[in-house]
C-alpha cells in the first residue's frame, strides 16, 4: 500500500508516459503482423507486462531497453494460451481478432480488469459474427470460430474502444471492404490505425465516426512505431499541478490537443492553464475553486477515465458540483472512499453524484476501486491533513508508470509499504 503524508508544496515538470490505452491494442495488433516490430515509448505498467506475458505463452519473443519494446511475434501458436493471465485484463479480448485471423479459433474466459461495473461485451461478439465468426458462451468463457467471409461487410461498433479496435484488425487482413460505423475515435484508437497504416493496411475515417477499411493482401513484418504519450496521465497531472503544486507544475507531452474539453472543465472551475510551449502546459495551483458540473463522455468529450480525479478537484470547489457518469455504472462508487476522509459526495444513482465543496480533507485507510479512482485516492491523500493510507495498489501499478517515483520527484512525500 502506499503510505502518503500532505504534500501541497509541489514543484518542477514531469514528462507523460506513453499511453496504456494505445499500446495495448498494438501488442494485439502485432500477432495479426507476425513480424518484428520495434515500439518506442512502451510505458512499463502492470497492464503491458501481463498483455506481453500472454503474448510470449503464445510464443512470441521481446525484449525491453527503456521504453523502447522489440516484439518478434513471427512464430506464434495458440497451443499454450494461459488463461489465468487472460482473466487478469479486460483488453485480453484484443486477442480476439487476430487470433481468429490466423488460427480461425479460440477459447478464452471472460476478461475481468477493472471495477467499473457490468460492461458487456456485446458489440465485439455481434461485429465479429458479422464477419462470419460463430461464437457460443459459457458462464465462463466465450468460445469463437469460423473463417471471415468473402464480401464487402457493415459492422457498427457502437462508440466504444475496444470493440472498434479488434473490428479493425480483424478486417485489415481480409480482403474485401469493411465499413465500421459508429467507431471510436480516441487517440489510442487513432494510434492504433497509424500503426496499422505503417505496416501497409489501408484504412481511412470519414468525418462521421465511420472507419473503411480497404482489405490487404499482407503487413510488412519489420518496422519501428512510436506510441503516443497518454492523455490520461496528463490529465491527472493537471489536477496534481490545480491543487498541489507550491506555485505551478510543468506537464510535458501533455497531449493539449486531445484534452480541449476536460481543460475547459478546468478552466471554468478556476484552474489557470497556460500553453509553454510544443505540447507543454503550465498549471497553476487554484487559489479559489468553484462549482463546475461535468458529463463523462465519448471523445472529444469529458473523459471518464478523468472523471475520478477530477471529483477530487471539485471536494476544494466552492458550491454543489454535479458529476453524471454515462458510461460506466460502478465508477462513482469510489465515492465512499472520498468521504471516509471527510469529503462530502452524495451518490444519486449509478450514473450520477453530487460533490458539496469545499471540505478539508483528512487522512485516512482507503482503497483503490479501480485504476483511475486509485489514483484519485492518492492525490486526495496529498492534499489531506495528516496522514492516507491507500490499498490496492496493484490496480493504480497497472497503468501509470513510475506513478510513485513522478511524485516524489515533484517533492511528494509518498512511500509504497507493506500493508
Ligand atoms: N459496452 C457495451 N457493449 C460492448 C462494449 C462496451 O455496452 O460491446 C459499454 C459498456 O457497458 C461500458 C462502456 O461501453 O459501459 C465501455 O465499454 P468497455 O468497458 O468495453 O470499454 P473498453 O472499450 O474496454 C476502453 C478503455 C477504458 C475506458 C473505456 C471508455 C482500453 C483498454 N480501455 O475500454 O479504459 O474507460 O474505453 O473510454 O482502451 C482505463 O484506462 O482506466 C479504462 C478503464
Amino acid at each position: 500500500m502506499y503510505r502518503i503524508k500532505t504534500s501541497d508544496h509541489l514543484q518542477g515538470s514531469v514528462t507523460m508516459s506513453g499511453s496504456k490505452n494505445a499500446t495495448l491494442p498494438i501488442l494485439a495488433a502485432c500477432i495479426l503482423v507476425r513480424g518484428k516490430v520495434v515500439l518506442h515509448n512502451v510505458p512499463k505498467i502492470g497492464d503491458v507486462m501481463t498483455f506481453l506475458s500472454i503474448i510470449e505463452t503464445l510464443g512470441g519473443i521481446y525484449d525491453f531497453n527503456g521504453n523502447t519494446l522489440a516484439l518478434d511475434t513471427s512464430n506464434l501458436d495458440i497451443v499454450h494460451i494461459n488463461a489465468d493471465m487472460i482473466k487478469k485484463i479486460r483488453a485480453s479480448i484484443l486477442l480476439l481478432s487476430p487470433i481468429l485471423h490466423w488460427f480461425g479459433s479460440i477459447e478464452i474466459p471472460f476478461p475481468w480488469g477493472c471495477n467499473l461495473g457490468k460492461r458487456p461485451i456485446d458489440a465485439h461478439l455481434s461485429g465479429l459474427s458479422r464477419i462470419g465468426y460463430t461464437y457460443t458462451q459459457s458462464e465462463k468463457s466465450i468460445a469463437i470460430s469460423g473463417k471471415a467471409l468473402d464480401w464487402d461487410i457493415e459492422l457498427d461498433a457502437g462508440f466504444w474502444v475496444t470493440s472498434t479496435e479488434n473490428l479493425i484488425v480483424a478486417n485489415v487482413l481480409r480482403k474485401w471492404c469493411s465499413t465500421i460505423h459508429l467507431s471510436a475515435i480516441e487517440p489510442h484508437v487513432m494510434n492504433l490505425i497509424d500503426f496499422l497504416r505503417a505496416a501497409g493496411a489501408n484504412i481511412k475515417i470519414r468525418y462521421n465516426h465511420t472507419i473503411v477499411i480497404e482489405g490487404v493482401d499482407s503487413l510488412k513484418n519489420e518496422f519501428d512505431f512510436e506510441i503516443i504519450s497518454d492523455y490520461i496521465e496528463s490529465g491527472t497531472f493537471m489536477i496534481i499541478g490545480a491543487l498541489l503544486s507550491e506555485e505551478y507544475l510543468d506537464i510535458h507531452h501533455a497531449r493539449i490537443d486531445d484534452l480541449y474539453a476536460y481543460m475547459d472543465k478546468m478552466r471554468r472551475a478556476g484552474v489557470r492553464i497556460d500553453v509553454i510551449g510544443e505540447d507543454s502546459v503550465r498549471v497553476y495551483r487554484a487559489q479559489e475553486l468553484c462549482k463546475v458540473d461535468i458529463q463523462t463522455n465519448i471523445f472529444p468529450w469529458f473523459p471518464t477515465d478523468l472523471q475520478s480525479p477530477f471529483a477530487v478537484l471539485l471536494t476544494q470547489a466552492e458550491g454543489v458540483s454535479k458529476i453524471h457518469e454515462i458510461m460506466f455504472e460502478g465508477r462513482l462508487n469510489f465515492l465512499v472512499e472520498l468521504d471516509k476522509m471527510r469529503g462530502h459526495t452524495a451518490i444519486l444513482n449509478p450514473h450520477e453524484a453530487l460533490i458539496f465543496g469545499k471540505t478539508p480533507l483528512r487522512g485516512a485507510l482507503v482503497t483503490s476501486w479501480d485504476l483511475r479512482a486509485g489514483v484519485a485516492m492518492v492525490i486526495a491523500g496529498l492534499l489531506a491533513k495528516w496522514e492516507t493510507l491507500v490499498t490496492n495498489i496493484e490496480y493504480i501499478e497497472r497503468g501509470y508508470e513510475n506513478f510513485v517515483k513522478k511524485l516524489q520527484s515533484l517533492g511528494a512525500l509518498i512511500e509504497v509499504v507493506k500493508e
